[in-house]
């Protein structure tokens, strides 16, 4: 299953608001918490993700300067709005509202640092507020260590009558189960007069969102309560928290390859990101790394200790614990054991490219085959060639970089150097050690340092 591709039709009439201005300093980083990687997304993708199937309206993300570099990752999935200084969830929302269109009459609000929230509860939360007619609902679980959430306080009618935050909390409220999700459905006009009224928490100085719940409590409108998983509502405020929601997601995602015939041998080990396309009946071994807009062919096996990113791999290929970037693998193909094939690699069918290779900006025409040991850098090999182990193209002379062509049918002997831009013609031949300075022509054998022609074509 694809996370971001499931469920029944978007909800008009909704704008999903989504905080993501905070550092998240528990998270003990350079980098701020949402824009933290996790399975092809920053974390706050996951949530903007999760509203765009929700809801038919564009969201608006509120980022602080601090954050601002989530916008280009989201890349035009959503809006921006901006919040100068972290000053509360309560003031991310004000911030917010500058940038929703005249036409967004209801709003959901969900924190960046949630990511994995489903775009259903985010509707159910929706619905909830519909069908009371009340200004506000939240989203609450009861969770298994409440440590830093909001602890909810239910009135005996089953709706909220405040959220107390922890810091806030005598002794007797921390020890309710019962938290606060940070989701919430609102009626727009009513929250602009609401948030008026929020005043500065007295232990932390910040304007928080969730004094909204007592307020609609007095006014006698009190919030209804949608209580959800706590697998959909974990947020993420420390390392710990990160990785239980990263194994999460990844069981998910995983959920979904196994559901459409992929052999995943150990689905806990499997690290694949939601981008990933996978054939069925390939075989993802443990231990496995899948990253950016991997395709995988079917009956394809990727062994253990493999880590392959931006790379299309076609049917029936295997390969071994190998480090493969940005490059294109046609059928039929064997790589590694501890092959490395780095950005800007084609390798046709039928190609071997052996252990400890290396290749760089290289193509291989069908049949070709890259032994042992091997590095060939800015080369084109012609189809059949066998390039012998330990084999090196001496792409780069310190100042530029040069190609290399090798022919359809070369052969080069064991410890061979071209030094570009040499190259070996059509069926041409090295002896073991030769230095290659100049074009072989086609056909002939060359022997030697520097390398002399001892047969001709
Ligand atoms: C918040 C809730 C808490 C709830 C928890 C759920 C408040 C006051 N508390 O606490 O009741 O249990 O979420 O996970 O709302 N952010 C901004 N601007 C700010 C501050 C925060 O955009 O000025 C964003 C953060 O980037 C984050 C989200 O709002 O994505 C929540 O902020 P965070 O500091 O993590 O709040 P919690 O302490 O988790
Ligand atoms: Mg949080």
């Amino acid at each position: 299953m694809n996370p971001s591709s499931r469920g029944p039709e978007r909800l008009e009439g909704v704008t999903a608001i989504i905080l993501a201005a905070g550092v998240g300093s528990r998270m003990q980083s350079q980098v701020p918490k949402v824009l933290h990687h996790l399975l092809g997304r920053p974390m706050a993708g996951w949530v903007v993700a999760a509203a765009s199937e929700a809801f038919a309206a564009t969201s608006v993300v509120v980022l602080s300067p601090a954050t601002a570099g989530l916008a280009e990752l989201l890349g035009g999935s959503a809006s921006v709005a901006e919040q100068p200084k972290p000053l509360g969830t309560a003031d991310a929302v004000r911030c917010a509202l500058a940038a929703l269109p005249a036409s967004a009459k209801e709003l959901l609000i969900a924190c960046g640092d949630t990511p994995l929230i489903t775009a259903a509860l985010m509707r159910e939360v929706v619905v909830a507020r519909r069908e009371t007619n009340a200004p506000i609902a939240l989203a609450a679980f009861d969770a298994d260590d409440p440590t830093g959430y909001g602890r909810v306080i239910e009135s005996s009618d089953g709706s909220a009558e405040c959220v107390v935050e922890e810091r806030d909390a005598s002794e007797e409220q921390r020890a309710i189960g019962t938290v606060n999700a940070g989701l919430y459905a609102v009626d727009r006009a009513w929250l602009v007069d609401a948030l008026g009224s929020i005043t500065p928490s007295k232990a932390s100085g910040e304007l928080y969102l969730t004094e909204l719940i007592a307020a609609a409590h007095a006014a006698g409108t009190p919030a209804p309560i949608v209580y959800g998983p706590e697998i959909e509502l974990e947020g993420v405020n420390d390392r710990h928290q990160f990785a239980n929601v990263a194994a999460a997601l990844r069981e998910r995602i995983n959920e979904g390859h196994l559901d459409r015939g992929v052999a995943l041998i150990d689905p806990t080990t499997a690290w694949i990101d939601v981008q990933v396309q996978i054939a069925a009946d390939a075989v993802i071994e443990p231990g496995v790394t899948l990253l950016g807009g991997t395709s995988i062919g079917a009956r394809t096996r990727v062994g253990s200790g493999s880590r392959i990113e931006a790379t299309s791999i076609g049917e029936d290929c295997i390969v071994r614990s190998s480090a493969i970037e940005g490059s294109s693998i046609a059928s039929h193909v064997d790589v590694g054991p501890f092959a490395h094939i780095r950005p800007g690699c084609t390798i046709a069918a039928n190609c071997h490219v052996g252990n400890f290779a290396e290749l760089k900006a290289t193509s291989l025409a069908a049949g070709a085959k890259v032994g042992h040991h091997s590095y060939l850098g800015d080369t084109e090999v012609g189809e059949r060639a066998n390039i012998g182990a330990g084999t090196i193209t001496a792409n780069y002379n310190g100042v530029q970089k040069h190609k290399t062509i090798i022919g359809a049918d070369a052969f080069t002997g064991v410890g061979t150097l071209i030094v570009a831009p040499a190259g070996i013609g059509i069926g041409a031949k090295t002896g073991a050690g030769t230095v290659v300075l100049a074009d072989i022509p086609d056909g002939c054998t060359a022997v030697g340092v520097p390398a002399r022609i001892i047969r001709e074509a």
